[in-house]
């Protein structure tokens, strides 16, 4: 049963095409890895999914309902970079990011709140970052900041999680260690996800599924005439064996 549905997409920013006739369907609880050339439109792609971006035409279903406009942290939650609460302790910035999940007020009882700082203790220490608890998001380093934004999202266990490039700014060692916490979140809550990385082995060890954006169409005159779409969707789990292939041939020049 496809939980997000995508059909016949395309979005236009002043009158350029970004984006056309994307089609897509993902399971609930399915991974999708997104890769693609830069200024291609994936973070677009992630914006008209969260419904900050209106499609210039097609529709996006969720749960076989089209998106409302209406803010929803239960549906989607975009990471963006360093977007941490900067008046608010680590800790609290965690706990905060769980209450804004469970009601859009942000609003927990005392006992719901002992239990959520408790679990921002051991989010905290799973992310090795126990030890800056109590201090605030300025006294981080940029890499530490990133890891705390990507706990928020996590923390507020939206039913679509939306990952731009979370993993950009940390080294290796610290990567591989948010690679196993993103698994395991998944694992616990079987959120959906779609993530948007530049490394190719991330998005394969990661994903379900891999999805390349890029434009089928090129005009060398005119090389913003056309817009991108999904050329490539590869099932990461079965040796990257491809779900579909691309309908069109990439860079075939269009005739003058
Ligand atoms: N709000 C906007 N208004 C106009 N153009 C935009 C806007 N946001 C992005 N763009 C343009 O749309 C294209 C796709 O951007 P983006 O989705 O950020 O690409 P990607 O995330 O793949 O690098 C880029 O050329 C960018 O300059
Ligand atoms: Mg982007």
């Amino acid at each position: 049963m496809s939980f997000v549905t995508v059909t016949d997409l395309f979005l236009d920013y002043d009158r350029r095409p970004i984006l056309e006739r994307v089609n897509l369907t993902a399971r609930e609880g399915e991974f999708v890895a997104i890769v693609g050339a830069s200024g291609c439109g994936k973070s677009s792609f992630l914006r008209l999914l969260l419904d900050q971006e209106r499609p210039s035409r097609g529709t996006i279903l969720v749960d076989g309902q089209p998106l409302t406009g209406e803010p929803n942290r239960q549906r989607g939650i975009v990471f963006q970079r360093y977007s941490v609460f900067p008046h608010m302790t680590v800790r609290d910035n965690i706990v905060a990011a769980e209450a804004l999940g469970a009601n859009p007020l942000g609003i927990l009882g005392r006992s719901a709140r002992r239990d959520a700082r408790a679990r921002a203790e051991a989010t905290l220490e799973r992310i090795g970052l126990a030890h800056v608890a109590g201090s605030y998001p300025s006294a981080l380093s940029g890499g530490m900041q990133q890891r705390l934004a990507i706990a928020q999202a996590l923390a507020a266990k939206p039913r679509i999680l939306l990952l731009d490039e979370p993993f950009g700014a940390l080294d290796p060692g610290t990567r591989l260690r948010m690679h196993d916490f993103l698994s395991d979140i998944r694992t616990e809550t079987g959120m959906t996800i779609f993530m948007v990385t530049h490394d190719l082995p991330e998005a394969f060890k990661l994903g379900d599924r891999v999805i390349v954006f890029d434009k089928t169409r090129w005009d060398p005159q005119a090389p913003e005439a056309y817009g991108a779409t999904i050329t490539y969707d590869f099932d990461a789990r079965h040796g990257g064996i491809p779900y579909q292939t691309p309908k069109e041939d990439p860079h075939v020049p269009v005739p003058a």
